[in-house]
């Protein structure tokens, strides 16, 4: 399987999860931050994370031997803009400028995400974050300061990593209103707010950057039916709708489908919107869609009842993965493997999901995280022999070549992660890297740069253009 020259094979990673140097040279704490030192004394924090900050030139270098031909990255708005919407922190610019230029110095093309998870603290502190417009407002005039200052050298860009999925999780959006419908009226307008920074980003980038491209990453999946009763095939199809196609119809269309402004409408979470909004959100055409994907997810059909009315959430389910009475319950697929952590690993859905986006949409298609999370451990040799990741790898790239011989238009891959990091949920004890960190949660040790075996072999995948597969 041979893959297109103009495909770029990439790695990624996010400003939170590896750079550390939380509070160095003006940055700002985040929501990120914040979150994660609630669990200081037990996992690994953003303090550190892998120390990017200091190692930046080392892990470059790296990334040049892997043969990167493009870096997704994040910036951290907090380390521009400490307080939000404040000052500018020249430090924080002339630290990205450093990191930009090294990449170009090392042949790789620098892709930007603008906000992965980790909003500035102080604007909750000031508004509650995205609950007020004016946070759309701050987010673009930081997202014009980064075009302004960056856009001569970096031509490819994210909005927000991941709005469909950061929505769903309260701790992500500071939501911690008690009283269950106000919250979900929030969260709606939260939601409304981001979509609008979306689209004022990707117009201020189109208006500043002379041949910058510009798109959403949306977490990714397909929901197969339990069983093939159609209640239980329109509760799949219901499930991916309201947890992630609506969301891309809304960057791609600038507005929400039927079915989602009835179900907003139905259980009054229609958000405030102003004058000039349909236009504003219908004017942001997106270049290419940018997708992370894990998983897959399977459902069958969750009757309500009485005490369960229509359209409320299930109590005790993890946020991202929740059930609604009336429309979805998730289920084990047992045709599937899943991870040491539960993901159901499944490159055939990837497949789909390609195809999917591809016949929708019509845009370019670039994958920005796929990935494995282990527990890796160092052998007595120094390595990590990590064959397991490499399996994972090798078919989901497998399927990438597949979804291009299907006729999708694929701009490349960027697996999750260059190197190990914070995961958001086990610290450093799930590791996704192909450079392994040597550190662990509570022990910083030397912070070693170890490649893993996998890195000797997607080099050579990337070297062969995908021969050696
Ligand atoms: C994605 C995020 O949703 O999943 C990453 O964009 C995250 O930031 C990745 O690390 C894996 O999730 P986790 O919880 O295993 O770190």
């Amino acid at each position: 399987m041979k893959f297109p020259d103009h495909f770029l094979w990439g790695a990624s990673s996010s400003a939170f999860q590896i750079e550390g140097a939380w509070n160095e040279d003006g940055k700002g704490m985040t929501v990120a931050d914040f979150n994660s030192f609630k669990k200081s004394d037990i996992q690994a924090d953003s303090k550190t994370a892998s120390d990017f900050y200091h190692h930046y030139k080392e892990d470059i270098a790296m990334m040049k031997e892997l043969g990167l031909q493009v870096y997704r990255f994040s910036i951290a708005w907090a380390r521009i803009i400490p307080d939000g919407d404040g000052e500018i922190n020249e430090k924080g610019i002339a630290f990205y400028n450093d990191v930009i230029d090294e990449l170009l110095k090392n042949g790789i093309q620098p892709f930007i995400t603008l906000y992965h998870f980790d909003l500035p603290y102080a604007l909750v502190e000031k508004y509650n974050g995205w609950e007020s417009r004016k946070c759309a407002d701050a987010f673009e005039r930081y997202a014009s300061v980064c075009f302004e200052r960056f856009g001569d050298r970096v031509k490819l860009w994210q909005v927000h990593n991941e709005q469909n999925l950061m929505m769903r999780v309260d701790e992500r959006m500071n939501l911690n209103e008690p009283d269950p419908h106000k919250k979900e009226q929030i969260r709606a307008q939260m939601d409304y707010h981001m979509f609008i920074a979306h689209a004022k980003a990707v117009n201020a980038c189109h208006s500043i950057i002379e041949g910058g491209q510009i798109g959403c990453a949306v977490s990714s999946t397909v929901t197969y039916p339990l069983t093939n009763a159609p209640e239980d095939v329109w509760s799949a199809i219901q499930n991916n709708r309201f947890k992630t196609d609506y969301c891309l119809d809304m960057h791609a269309y600038g507005e929400y489908p039927g079915y989602y402004m009835a179900y907003l409408k139905e259980h009054d979470l229609v958000p405030q919107t102003c004058e000039g909004d349909d236009e504003l959100l219908k004017s942001a055409k997106m270049d290419f869609i940018a997708l992370n994907y894990y998983r897959t997810l399977t459902a069958r059909y969750l009757p309500a009842d009485e005490e369960h009315p229509k359209g409320t959430k299930v109590e005790g389910m993890n946020e991202v993965d929740y059930d609604m009475y009336g429309y979805w319950k998730i289920e084990k697929n047992t045709n599937l493997k899943a991870s040491e952590y539960g993901a159901q690993i499944d490159p055939v859905g990837f497949r789909i999901v390609l195809n999917d986006y591809w016949n929708r949409y019509r845009l370019p298609l670039i994958v920005t995280e796929n990935g494995l999370g282990t527990a890796d451990e160092l052998t007595e040799d120094g390595k990590i022999h990590d064959d397991y990741r490499i399996d994972y790898l090798q078919q989901h790239i497998t399927a990438i070549g597949q979804a291009i011989e299907d006729g999708v238009d694929m701009m490349g891959y960027c697996p999750w992660s260059v190197m190990d990091l914070l995961s958001s949920h086990q610290g450093f004890r799930k590791r996704y890297g192909l450079i392994y960190i040597n550190r662990t949660d509570m022990d910083l040790k030397d912070l070693q740069r170890i490649r893993k075996d996998s890195f000797f072999w997607y080099q050579k995948v990337i070297e062969t253009k995908g021969e050696s597969l």
